[in-house]
């Protein structure tokens, strides 16, 4: 039977409950400004493997995400369910069917020896104060060294600083872009550009900020929207309905699918890649 909509992201009960705070108490203790620099440092040369797309789909059959209270199988089928989804709503709209198979390909990070706390999850950007809508931010955050560092525990604070390390952005405004959200998800969208993925920026911005709840859902970090920020905010919303509500135990046949999206692989992201 399919599952009602209000009973999705209970972060509350549940048999998955203890596992998925346990993954949100070592996230919120260790990501910190200095922990996602090094990472973006670490993996940020794409010089870790070279593979196609449908290798990387193929790996997270291997990755059960510790953090989602909804899912107990496999990331790769959630990729199918999410593309296949976004395909019977928008079938006019190839490039979002493939946002929707590619979207969680950064978890494979989590197959490279990094911890899940360090890949999945819902994201927020560090170097600022949690806001309120943070999955477990009462009860997890209190060992976080940056919430003791008086240049990172403000609600702004911290794009000052980001925005004067990053060359590339002289205007210290408020503007999404220049946030750092740990994770799975700005590996992915880097490892996008480094290809030169030739997808529309709708897509790219889904894929940067799809895992980003407290903004996109919760309506928290307004303050560090620009208005193209909040001009995209509503791709990122479309492409998360289906993302959460496509979680259904019933697996999609992979195996008759491969051929459409192999198809669109070939279109916007072909061959091997530097991951
Ligand atoms: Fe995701
Ligand atoms: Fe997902």
């Amino acid at each position: 039977m399919a599952k009602s909509k209000d009973s999705f992201r209970n972060y509350a009960s549940g048999p998955l409950l203890d596992r998925v705070f346990t993954t949100y108490k070592l996230m919120h203790t260790h990501q910190t400004v200095d922990f996602v620099n090094r990472k973006r440092i670490q993996f940020g040369s794409f010089s870790y493997k070279k593979m196609t797309i449908m290798e990387a789909v193929d790996m997270l059959d291997d990755l059960v995400d510790e953090s989602d209270p909804d899912v107990d199988f496999p990331n790769s089928f959630h990729a199918f369910q999410t593309a296949e989804g976004i395909r019977k709503a928008h079938p006019d709209k190839d490039w979002f069917h493939l946002v929707g198979l590619l979207h969680d390909l950064g978890k494979i990070l989590a197959l490279w020896g990094e911890p899940q706390w360090a890949v999945v999850g819902d994201t927020f950007p560090v170097g600022c104060r949690p806001q309120a809508s943070v999955v477990f931010r009462d009860s997890t955050f209190q060992d976080n060294p940056d919430l003791r560092d008086p240049r990172y525990s403000s609600s702004q604070a911290h794009l000052l600083i980001i925005a004067a390390q990053n060359s590339a952005c002289t205007s210290p405004t408020a503007d999404l872009r220049t946030s750092l959200c740990p994770g799975a998800t700005m590996y992915l969208y880097q490892m996008m550009k480094f290809n030169k993925f030739s997808l529309p920026s709708e897509a790219f911005y889904m894929i940067r900020f799809h895992s980003f709840y407290p903004w996109h859902t919760g309506g928290d970090y307004r303050q560090l929207c620009s208005q193209q920020d909040l001009d995209m905010l509503p791709w990122v919303q479309e492409f998360n309905k289906f993302d959460l509500y496509t979680k259904c135990p019933d697996l999609p046949d992979v195996e008759s699918l491969r051929p459409y999206y192999q198809g669109l692989i070939d279109k916007y992201c072909p061959g091997i890649l530097s991951w």
